[in-house]
């Protein structure tokens, strides 16, 4: 019998679920011939026909087709974990020599053009991308699982009862909740959780836009995802990008909720990048009860015993670094999309319940960004 590792390690697909900006993005730097599409399944697909939607919406292509858009890097190329081969051949295309001479060795950032489906452009680091839509599971060794919070269930739900119970699937959404909820709906199953600070957007359906590289750090939510962590791993990292294994990828997902909390639905409410909540009358007003509510809900939570003040300072270092990005909830609003609050300081405030703690800032902010 293969050991769990060995199997995910081996043939079949790499199938991504929520073909939007994150999704795109690890589509484009995992080597193509193992990477795919899996398309939204109508409400009525049966266990042997796979239906297809006819509408993609944003997606804006044929499920009958394939996924192609345009890759666009501003983030600088290659890191640590990029592929021998790929650090190798960077000798026989100038263009990317000049890229990673342009690296901080200080934040070795990640990037991969080599497994892409055609040439990239040298002059405005362009690459096209072409997918196939997966129509059939049965080939399917990971799932990378990049919808927003709300549409994860639902989407899983669609596709799992077609794909075998010992295939990883990692949840990459930001916030907290949907992914104890997955991991609560199928508790035998490997369920993973990635927390990445990689940064791309869609500025048109058939451009993806790679705007900042970071990390990414993976952990197991079930006890059976344990056995795939390193296959899981070393799959992601065939990305170029840099992924890390995260023994309690609970609490670094906290840590991540913490700065959305602290700074998005002020993003949002003021319609402002992120710098300029800073120097507001709802921010400041505000900060200092959002903080002692997120204090005491971290220590009740994962007992991490953080001060309101050391919360700030790192709301408002992440608020300073990334003075003029918008932030993903403010750009939902622009956009008429279905927010993440929910699953930011509404999550916030269902510990509050659970807990006994009470979270009226958490509350408000709710409130007000549902409101919009
Ligand atoms: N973008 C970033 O830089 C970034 C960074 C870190 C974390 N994240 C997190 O990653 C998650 C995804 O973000 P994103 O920016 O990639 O969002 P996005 O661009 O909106 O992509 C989500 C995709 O999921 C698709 N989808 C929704 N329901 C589906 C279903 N039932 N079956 C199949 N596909 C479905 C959507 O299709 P439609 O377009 O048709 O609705 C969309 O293409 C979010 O939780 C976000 O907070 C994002």
């Amino acid at each position: 019998m293969m050991a769990a590792g060995e199997r995910s390690g081996g043939g079949g697909l790499i199938a991504i679920l929520g073909a939007g900006s994150v999704g795109r993005l690890w589509a484009a730097l995992l080597p193509s011939e193992h990477c795919a599409f899996l398309p939204r399944l109508s409400i009525d697909a049966s266990e042997h026909e796979f239906e297809p939607r006819r509408s993609f919406s944003r997606q804006e292509v044929s499920p009958e087709t394939r996924c192609e858009y345009v890759l666009v890097r501003s983030a600088p190329p290659f890191g640590a974990n990029a592929p021998a081969s790929r650090q190798r051949s960077r000798a026989s295309r100038p263009w990317l020599a000049r890229e990673v001479l342009r690296t901080s060795p200080m934040a070795p950032q990640g990037f991969g053009r080599d497994f892409l489906t055609a040439s990239p452009d040298p002059e405005d680091n362009r690459s096209s991308v072409s997918l196939p839509w997966l129509r059939s599971a049965e080939s399917v060794r990971l799932i990378l699982v990049t919808t927003k919070a709300g549409d994860t269930l639902a989407a899983l739900n669609d596709w799992l009862p077609h794909i075998p119970g010992d295939t990883p699937v990692v949840l990459f959404q930001n916030g907290l909740g949907s992914q104890q909820t997955v991991a609560e709906h199928w508790p035998e199953r490997p369920i993973l959780a990635a927390s990445t600070t990689e940064g791309a957007n869609r500025p048109s359906p058939d451009v993806l836009v790679h705007a900042g590289a970071g990390d990414t750090w993976v952990g197991a939510l079930t006890t059976s995802a344990a056995d795939h962590m390193p296959s899981v791993v070393q799959q992601l990292a065939e990305t170029g990008l840099r992924v890390h294994a995260e023994e309690n990828i609970l609490q670094r997902l906290w840590q991540k909720l913490v700065i959305n909390a602290g700074i998005n639905p002020f993003t949002a409410l003021l319609n402002c990048p992120n710098g300029d909540i800073l120097s507001s009358t709802l921010y400041q007003q505000n900060i200092d009860g959002l903080c002692a509510e997120i204090s005491l809900l971290l220590h009740a939570e994962t007992s991490m015993a953080i001060a309101p003040g050391v919360l700030r300072e790192q709301i408002e270092t992440v608020a300073r670094n990334t003075a003029s990005n918008t932030s993903s909830m403010r750009a939902d609003v622009m956009a008429g999309r279905k927010t993440e609050i929910d699953f930011i300081n509404g999550y916030l405030v269902q510990c509050g319940e659970r807990h006994g703690i009470a979270t009226p800032v958490n509350q408000m902010l709710t409130n007000r960004v549902q409101g919009l």
